[in-house]
């Protein structure tokens, strides 16, 4: 028990910085965003076709005063306002998250605040919370540019781990796939626009599990498969058929995601499920999971916005620990790059 569970209204100001993007957000008791500010590193990033690590922390470092002070007039609030201070503390790039840890920290002592560190994937969960109705417990499929897992969360401080991938996140491989077909980073939504104008022509492998106790994701001989594909065009000569090849990996990537959503869900029965992580964005994701609810499933994803990184998910889930009794986290905090799935 806290002091902060008795009050009847809570507001949290979040700041999140695992990778490229800089944001903070000021979130009331979960759901209702009253400011949510992304200072995007992307364009810095692309000319070297992905994340720099020494690149993005410096410019968090440039970037987070004024990202906070923007969330704060955005909001129109003032530090009497604000119940807790929200970090991001792993998984990410270690020298990206140490500069959001160690601004919360100073905000915090400042203030006089308490703090609470969450994990970026717990956060990539509390998307679904935001102006929603999404309430534990049900199935969560991760899919980011790190992750690529099935949980149960049964409840708002509590994920139990069902399957995850064996080797590239799905994320990832969308990143890598756009780099062999020459478009540019991030991969995910240059991927899904070609895909529009395509046909998912070219067979590709889908990994199949048998049941349950099998269960896993495999990215690396799809994407493989697609660098071999683009090579052996280019050995011929042959202009790249890159709409086409885009919808065919794109069809796989996500026929993967679902058979195996709707494997756990007829495993377990449990029929609500939520899609999170960057990868949610995706329209044919979006739509395939739709499909599952001919099953009589409740299907559920993010706003776009909150899809991928952004402060306002690691708001809401730092109001839900602070709800569930989760410890404050103190001056000795620390970022971690990698964090358990749990
Ligand atoms: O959650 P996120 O912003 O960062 C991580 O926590 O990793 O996810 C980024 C990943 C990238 O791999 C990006 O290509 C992918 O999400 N992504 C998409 C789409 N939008 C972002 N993948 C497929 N379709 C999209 N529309
Ligand atoms: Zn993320």
């Amino acid at each position: 028990m806290n002091s902060l569970q008795d009050k009847k209204s809570l507001t949290v100001l979040a700041i999140e910085s695992s990778c490229d993007e800089t944001a903070c957000a000021i979130v009331r008791d979960g759901r209702t965003v009253l400011s949510n500010v992304i200072a995007t590193q992307i364009e810095i990033h692309r000319r070297f076709g992905g994340v720099v690590p020494e690149i993005a922390s410096r410019n968090h470092t440039l970037a987070i005063e004024n990202v906070v002070r923007e969330a704060i007039k955005q909001a129109n609030v003032t530090k009497d306002d604000i119940d807790a201070i929200a970090v991001t503390y792993g998984a990410g790039l270690l020298g990206a998250l140490l500069v959001g840890v160690n601004f919360a920290k100073a905000l915090a002592y400042a203030w006089d605040k308490p703090l609470y560190a969450v994990s970026h994937v717990k956060g990539h969960i509390a998307g679904n919370y935001i102006d929603g109705t999404l309430e534990p417990p049900y199935l969560c499929l991760l899919v980011s540019g790190g992750h690529t897992a099935i949980v149960k969360v049964e409840d708002y401080e509590h994920i139990t781990l069902i399957a995850q991938s064996r080797d590239d996140a799905v994320g990832e491989a969308f990143d890598k796939v756009a780099r062999v077909l020459g478009l540019p980073y991030p991969g995910g939504p240059e991927i899904q626009k070609k895909a529009r104008e395509g046909k998912p022509v070219f067979d590709m492998p889908v990994p199949k599990s048998s049941g349950l106790d099998d269960l896993y994701f495999s990215y690396s001989g799809l994407k493989t498969y697609v660098i071999n594909l683009v090579h052996k065009l280019q050995q011929k000569g042959e202009e790249l058929p890159v709409c086409d090849i885009a919808a065919s990996f794109q069809k796989c990537a996500v026929k993967q995601l679902i058979d195996a959503l709707e494997l756990v869900s007829d495993a377990t029965g449990i029929k609500k499920l939520a899609i999170a992580g960057g990868v949610s964005a995706n329209e044919e994701l979006r739509r395939a999971a739709d499909g599952l609810k001919a099953k009589g499933c409740e299907v559920y994803y993010p706003k776009l916005v909150y899809c991928t990184d952004n402060a306002a998910m690691i708001a809401s889930a730092g109001y839900y620990a602070i709800m569930s009794g989760a410890e404050q986290a103190d001056m000795t905090l620390d970022a971690k790059a990698t964090v358990p799935l749990k």
